[in-house]
Parts: C-alpha cells; sequence; structure tokens
C-alpha cells in the first residue's frame, strides 16, 4: 500500500481539466484516507466544475495512477474549488483579448480632478461624446464609485441587460457606459471598501461586453486621498485629463492630482480649464468670475498644456433632455470637438 506522502505524489501531477493547472498548484487535494485493514485508498478533489464529463475523466485518470501504483480500491470524492483560486487560474480566452489583458486596441483616458465639483463628470460625457462624433467607438466607466454620475448627466434612465452572464453595457449618444448607479437602488450611498471595491471595478472592464472600444474614458473619484490613489493603482495604465477652474487655488489642489498620476506612471495629455469665464449673449463681453490663469500655471507645473478651455454654459433646455451633454450645436460643443480632436491626434 501507498503511504500517503505517495499518493500526494502521484496525484499532484494530476492537472486540473479546465484550468490546465497541477493539483499542486491549485492545492486541488483536499483529503486523503488511508485504510490499510481494507486495503482502500480515499481522496477528496477539488477542481474548478466539478459534475462534468471532465470530472469523469479525471476520475479514470487518478483510478488508473492509484491502482497501477498498487492501491487494491480506490474512492473518490469531488468539490468545488474557491473563487479565489480560479480566479488566479483562470485562462484568458486568447481569441477575444480581455481589456485588462494590455493586447486590446481599446486606448483609456483617466480624467482626474484635485477636488470635486470642478466639472470632472461633465467633461468626462463631453469628451465621450464628442470623441464618438469624430465617428470612434466609446466606452465611459464610472470609477467614481461613490460619487457616481454619469447615468444621470448621460440622461439615461435604463439599466443594463445581461447576455448570458455578461453585462451588456447602456448606451446612449453613441457612447456605451456602465457604473456603480446602475447597481444601487434609489441612489442610497455605497459603502463598499478594500476587496469588494477592487473586484466592483474590475467587474467593469472584464465582465462587461464592451463593444471593440477605440476609446474608454474613466471618470475618476475626486482629489488625491486614499480612494483617488486606490483607483488609480488599479486602473490599467492610461493617459489622463486633468480638470480645473481658472482659481489659482483650485489649480494648487489640482497639481496633487496631476502629482498622483505621474507617480502611477499615467502620461498626462492636457489639462482642461472648465467654468473659465461667463461670456454675457447681450453683448459678448467675457466676465472671469472664478478667476484668471489658474489652468495655464498647472499645465505649466504638470509640464502639459490646456487643451481647451470651457465657459461657464448650461445645453441648450429645449426639447428631449440632454441632461450634461451639449448638443452638436451648441459653442462648448464645439469646444469639445476640438478637444476630442486633440486627444484623438495626439495619444
Ligand atoms: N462649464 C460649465 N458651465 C456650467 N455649469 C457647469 C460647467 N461644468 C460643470 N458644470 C456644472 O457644475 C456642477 C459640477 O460638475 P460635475 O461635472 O458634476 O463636477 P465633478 O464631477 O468634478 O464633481 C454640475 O452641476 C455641472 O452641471
Ligand atoms: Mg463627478
Amino acid at each position: 500500500m501507498l503511504t500517503r506522502e505517495q499518493v500526494i505524489e502521484k496525484l499532484d501531477i494530476v492537472k486540473d481539466p479546465f484550468l490546465h493547472r497541477t493539483l499542486a498548484e491549485t492545492g486541488g487535494i483536499e483529503d486523503i484516507i488511508i485504510k490499510e485493514e481494507k486495503q482502500h485508498v480515499s481522496v477528496k478533489i477539488a477542481i474548478s466544475k466539478p459534475n462534468t464529463a471532465e470530472q469523469m475523466q479525471m476520475q479514470q485518470e487518478i483510478v488508473t495512477i492509484l491502482k497501477e501504483a498498487g492501491v487494491p480500491t480506490v474512492g473518490l470524492r469531488f468539490s468545488q474549488l474557491s473563487e479565489e483560486v480560479i480566479e488566479k487560474f483562470s485562462p484568458e480566452d486568447p481569441a477575444k483579448p480581455t481589456l485588462l489583458s494590455g493586447k486590446t486596441k481599446t486606448k483609456f483616458l483617466a480624467i482626474a480632478s484635485g477636488k470635486g465639483g470642478v466639472g470632472k463628470s461633465t467633461v468626462t460625457v463631453n469628451t465621450a461624446v464628442a470623441l464618438a462624433r469624430l465617428g470612434k467607438k466609446v466606452g465611459i466607466i464610472d470609477a467614481d464609485i461613490y460619487g457616481f454620475s454619469i447615468p444621470d448627466m448621460m440622461g439615461v434612465e435604463n439599466r443594463p441587460t445581461l447576455r448570458g452572464n455578461r453585462i451588456v453595457p447602456v448606451e446612449r449618444f453613441g457612447v456605451q457606459m456602465i457604473s456603480m448607479g446602475f447597481f444601487v437602488e434609489d441612489n442610497s450611498p455605497v459603502i463598499w471598501r478594500g476587496p469588494r471595491l477592487g473586484k466592483m471595478l474590475k467587474s467593469f472592464f472584464t465582465e462587461v461586453e464592451w463593444d471593440d472600444l477605440d476609446y474608454l474614458l474613466l471618470d475618476l473619484p475626486p482629489g488625491t486621498g486614499d480612494m483617488a490613489l486606490s483607483v488609480h493603482n488599479m486602473i490599467p495604465t492610461s493617459k489622463e485629463l486633468i480638470v480645473t477652474t481658472p482659481h489659482p487655488t483650485a489649480a494648487f489642489v489640482a497639481a496633487r492630482a496631476g502629482q498622483m498620476a505621474i507617480n502611477t506612471n499615467h502620461d498626462i495629455i492636457g489639462v482642461i480649464e472648465n467654468m473659465a469665464y461667463f461670456e454675457s449673449r447681450v453683448t459678448g463681453e467675457r466676465e472671469y468670475v472664478f478667476g484668471q490663469g489658474g489652468g495655464q500655471k498647472l499645465a505649466e507645473e504638470l509640464d502639459s498644456e490646456v487643451i481647451g478651455q470651457l465657459p461657464l454654459a448650461q445645453p441648450y433646455q429645449e426639447g428631449e433632455s440632454h441632461a450634461s451633454v451639449y448638443q452638436e450645436d451648441h459653442p462648448l460643443a464645439k469646444v469639445y470637438q476640438q478637444i476630442a480632436t486633440h486627444i484623438d491626434d495626439n495619444f
């Protein structure tokens, strides 16, 4: 009869039929009971997908190995490997590169700001729509998990649907999007942290059926706190757009967000100065209500450039709800078109 160690040695090299990893790697041998007097060895094996034809084959293989090694009777039980192990070893589908595999043509553009309320989300949705108007396939991930606002700003009321077990993103103005806002009830606050948060964000990349994107825009959490930093670390390498208002203090705070981008190896593609001025419709005169020069100062500090200055203005209010998206003939849409062209030319 075999000893426990010999049984392990024999079975360690058997591979999980779906993960194509040995039981030694997956830790799949869960239990071994050796009954000398009955000349019987029973083994419990955890595999990624029990109760399948592949399990039957594996069963045969194990019984054969043990019998050839001199065990008269063999008992086998199967159980399910833990999610963590399965996820760790899951082979990526080679035919279809996932967004996080680094092999996709999708360009990632993260939108960051030093603080909230400067128009980061407004810039995200309008830049996305402008890229779509250039004929690009565009998606948005609302990575501002606590402060999600993308569905509302895009005027979306429906929710994603499922195709098999994949999430089909919602689309409007030619932009596909996913947001925490789709998964909470009644606009209730989200209080996830750490691993759950990371899992959610990861699933936005891997479990969503993005349709062959040219660009994926990420609306980051504002500021430079833990939340912003952990999201920075979770997302793939991206170019970053930094949004500020023209006030020197705002620009000073935004510089820290820019520094965070640089520290996490994200290239800054440009600075957007939002709420740059107010232009009177009557006289055409410009008033710099939030001060002046912040964008320029920030760009110099980050060794970048101001690629757009957006005045204060709302989308036209008539007709269908455009929420925060400027209509194609709106003066601000034209500025966004220039921003999108600059991004597309300089990516
Ligand atoms: N250029 C602008 N003119 C007028 N209102 C603006 C402009 N940009 C943003 N806003 C408004 O300012 C508020 C904050 O913008 P938002 O995009 O939510 O900021 P953030 O995402 O940085 O917190 C929103 O109500 C938005 O509609
Ligand atoms: Mg926002």
